[in-house]
């Protein structure tokens, strides 16, 4: 079976970017900023920084020393520290995996073909009709297909070579991007009542379970957790890594990445007095009101919103490799195969997996609830009580490289009872919710 030794991160800083990579992407703009609208706001806004750091926080650094740890893919890791029969849950991460990066691949799609607009056209005068006619149907499927094959050569050009490499350019010029429409964002008439919106916390809001259930899938769905990206990211790691430091860094980044993203987007909406149309289409927020923006700002409109979407597209890239790693990983240590030969494989069978979210946006969403609120959740929960239950040790495991860190026992305790009770909770709301549909 797999004969070549496996590969390894040329560096920390390269580990780290990648690591950012993956949790920086749509979710951080598209997601965080959809929800936020729809929850209210600031309430939204702080009680997912709470659950990022409550559970988002050690469910990571458990994927971080099961993968480096075991040095392995997922299946193989969960088999290594458990036992053959936890392989299943190794196998529901793939799926997972297969079935994210499949509708993921449209939506950045849409961003690619958005940031040709911006080049070409300029943003369309209608751009609520200009998304129903890109967002599902043939259009959306050339551009689904065309990220999808990106993705692709970049998998496949290996762990340095592909991933490492694409994630030092791309990831300091997505920070940029982001500070900069922050930056112009905030010089806009009107941007206060944006701040506002997104910044006041309305107490009442936050005691509700359907805010809670959203955050928590968001704090999942954003820090890349729950289907084994982490995990496989940290296989390539060595010994000497300060796992806990690189976890704070990448949970710090990202968060740091989603609000700074939100100062860029609810000024830009607020300004044209938009706020009422976030409402109305979830997913498609952010693609109607923001170009309905930028067509209304004339020729600044269109160098300010190529630049959001090609930030985000950027994001997209570097999540939708590290959702394609998980399974191409997973191949070459299950079935022995070679990198190229799997990622040639995998990348067409989810592209396969993408096409109905591509001809229906409902299709899509529900993709998407699924994803995000039901199976990252499921497989945290997962990850809380092997980690916390029935690995031997994970203390020794945690150890290498951050030796002398004091609370390691803490980690363990959330992981044992206040994680999965939470978890369990949002699970059941989840699944209420969807089921309600
Ligand atoms: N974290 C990515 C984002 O915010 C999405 C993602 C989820 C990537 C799960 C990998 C695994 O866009």
């Amino acid at each position: 079976m797999a004969s070549a030794p496996r590969e390894q991160w040329t560096s920390r800083t390269g580990f780290l970017l990648a690591a950012v990579g993956s949790a920086v992407g749509l979710g951080n703009m598209w997601r965080f900023s959809y929800l936020t609208a729809e929850h209210g706001g600031g309430a939204f806004v702080l009680l997912y920084l709470a659950l990022t750091l409550l559970i988002g926080l050690p469910v990571l650094l458990a994927e971080l020393v099961l993968g480096r740890g075991a040095g392995r893919s997922p299946v193989e890791a969960l088999a290594h520290y458990g036992g053959r029969s936890w392989r299943p849950l190794g196998w529901l991460f793939v799926a997972a995996g297969l079935l994210i990066l499949g509708y993921y691949s449209v939506i950045a799609g849409w961003t690619l073909r958005y940031a040709l607009t911006a080049v070409i056209g300029g943003f369309p005068e209608d751009p609520g009709a200009f998304f129903g006619e890109i967002s599902s149907g043939p259009a959306a499927l050339v551009w689904h297909l065309l990220f999808m094959g990106i993705t692709v050569a970049v998998v496949a050009g290996g762990v340095k070579g592909g991933i490492e490499r694409t994630s030092l350019v791309l990831m300091p010029l997505l920070f940029a991007l982001v500070i900069g429409l922050a930056v112009y964002a905030a010089a806009l008439d009107g941007a206060a009542s944006g701040y506002e919106f997104y910044l006041a916390i309305d107490f009442s809001q936050i005691w509700s379970f359907e805010t809670l259930h959203a955050a928590a899938g968001q704090a999942f769905f954003s820090l890349s957790l729950g289907m084994g990206a982490m995990l496989t990211y940290a296989s390539y790691l060595s010994r000497r890594e300060h796992l806990p430091n690189a976890s704070l860094v990448i949970a710090g980044a990202d968060f740091a990445v989603a609000f700074v993203a939100g100062l860029a987007v609810f000024p830009l909406i607020f300004a044209l007095g938009l706020s009422g149309d976030v409402g109305e289409s979830t997913v498609g927020a952010l693609f109607i009101t923001l170009p309905k923006t930028f067509a209304g700002m004339g020729a600044a409109g269109r160098v300010v919103g190529l630049l959001f979407f090609v930030a985000l597209a950027v994001g997209a890239l570097t999540s939708a490799i590290s959702l394609l790693e998980v399974v191409v990983a997973s191949v070459m240590d299950g079935l022995g195969w070679e990198r190229r030969r799997a990622a040639l494989l995998v990348g067409p069978a989810i592209a396969l997996v993408g096409i109905p979210a591509a001809l229906s946006l409902d299709v899509l969403g529900t993709m998407d609830q699924i994803a995000g609120n039901v199976l990252l959740v499921l497989g945290g929960l997962f990850l809380a009580v092997f980690v916390g239950w029935v690995m031997r040790d994970p203390m020794a495991e945690v150890q290498p490289g951050a030796e002398g860190v004091g609370w390691f026992a803490l980690w363990r305790w959330l992981l044992r009872i206040p994680v999965p009770i939470i978890l369990v909770i949002v699970l059941w709301q989840s699944l209420q919710a969807l089921l309600g549909e």
